[in-house]
């Protein structure tokens, strides 16, 4: 069912509550890829342009105690959101209170207001994180409607989000919110055909209900990765040093027999002495990987035969790097991937869904090449695996 948005609204001279995900990755209080900030522009900027108030929230990092409060602050942020929207961005350095109140009601139309990490009211009880009745009503009570545009906190039902949304009689979604449910829900719910999922990562154990639930949908499951081996172990062969969760084998064996044929894990692979980006690289099929060798990457033949399955896609769901491409000898893989299925933007809808693979894209520079790059991470998973995700669940039917 599709979800009232934005659109819906009216918002001319309205006190907004914007929920986003502006947990970005710093170092020494700079911002390292600010993607989540620039995929909430549009939201706010319509807010803007509509004569809204903006009250735009966010959670950063984890705070548990006082100390953990300098290393998260929002501060940084909401500067860089005033760079980006070319206008000030009040900045209110507490999560409650008078002066938050006052800077609220002092707002006008067109005007932005920004406040502290939510997750500073976790110091005391975890109020945020754990949903705390009491803060998701007092939040609401700050604003007159309440956009959630936050996707990568889909997954967590929290005080921000769930919270404010059980105490306003209308719960909208923001256009980040709108495209990943678009994008991936829509996929899951009705994939173009054929449709191939492409997942990789270091565990199984991180995956499993990604590889079922995706294993009912599309119609070929590519696995690479440091997953791989534990499917290959199930299948027999001896993986050398390479990663191995011995104790999913058996479940390894299952999703085989369940996948009849769907799973397609390639022939051969890079392998490494060590893990290290210097180590001497070799090819080996998968029926001749020595003990003292470690694979690292999928082989140069099965990047072709992923290859041969990705070009014919009418739809790609990636989830998950296929090497450690963080060392540039063990990139190929992944890179080659991206790159194929970067070739196929104008036949197929293609998609990226998490963190890692998403980084590996916009480090080859081809993030250009896809139809959507999901901001979530834990939420993108959570949605793959077919799960009703809290924040999206509180958000109005049309
Ligand atoms: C994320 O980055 O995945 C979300 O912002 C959620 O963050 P969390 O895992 O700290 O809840």
């Amino acid at each position: 069912m599709a979800k009232m948005t934005v659109k819906d609204i009216d918002i001319k001279g309205k006190k907004v509550l914007i929920r986003v995900d502006f947990n970005v990755p710093m170092k020494n209080g700079e911002i390292t890829d600010e993607n989540r900030i620039v995929e909430a522009l549009p939201t706010i900027k319509y807010v803007i342009e509509q004569g809204g108030r903006a009250v735009v929230f966010s959670h950063l990092g984890r705070v548990k105690e006082e100390a953990d409060k300098a290393k998260n602050s929002l501060a940084p942020v909401a500067k860089r959101l005033s760079e980006h929207l070319g206008q000030t961005v009040k900045f209110v350095p507490v999560t409650r209170g008078v002066e938050l109140e006052v800077a609220v009601a002092g707002l006008k139309n067109g005007e932005v207001l920004m406040f502290e990490n939510t997750r500073f009211e976790d110091i005391d009880g975890n109020k945020e994180s754990k949903n705390n009745a009491e803060l998701g009503k007092y939040w609401a009570s700050l604003g007159d409607v309440f956009v959630n545009d936050a996707f990568g906190t889909a997954h967590r039902a929290a005080a921000s989000n769930v919270g404010i949304a059980s105490n306003v009689k209308t719960t909208v979604a923001g256009f980040l919110l709108e495209k990943e449910i678009n994008f991936i829900g829509g996929t899951l719910e009705n994939p173009e055909r054929p449709f191939v999922a492409i997942l990789g990562g270091a565990k199984v154990s991180d995956k499993i209900e990604v590889i079922q639930n995706l294993l009912k949908i599309a119609d070929k499951v590519i696995i690479g990765g440091g997953m791989a081996f534990t499917f290959f172990k199930a299948m027999g062969y001896e993986v050398g040093k390479s990663l191995l969760e011995q104790d999913k084998v058996e479940l390894a064996k299952e999703l085989l027999t369940i996948a009849n044929g769907k799973i397609e894990l390639g022939d051969d692979v890079y392998t490494g002495k060590a893990f290290d980006a210097e180590t001497e690289r070799n090819i080996r099929k998968i029926d001749q990987i020595p003990a003292d060798e470690m694979g690292l990457d999928v082989g140069p033949n099965t990047i072709e035969i992923f290859k041969s399955y990705i070009k014919n896609a009418k739809t790609v769901v990636w989830n998950g790097p296929l090497g450690v491409f963080e060392f540039p000898k063990f990139a190929e893989g992944t890179k080659s991937v991206a790159k194929t299925i970067a070739s196929i933007k104008d036949q197929a809808t293609t998609i990226i869904g998490g963190g890692d693979s998403a980084a590996a894209v916009i480090q080859f520079g081809l993030q250009d090449g896809f139809t959507h790059i999901s901001t979530g991470g834990g939420a993108s998973l959570e949605y793959l695996e077919g799960k009703v995700l809290p924040g999206i669940a509180c958000v109005n039917d049309k």
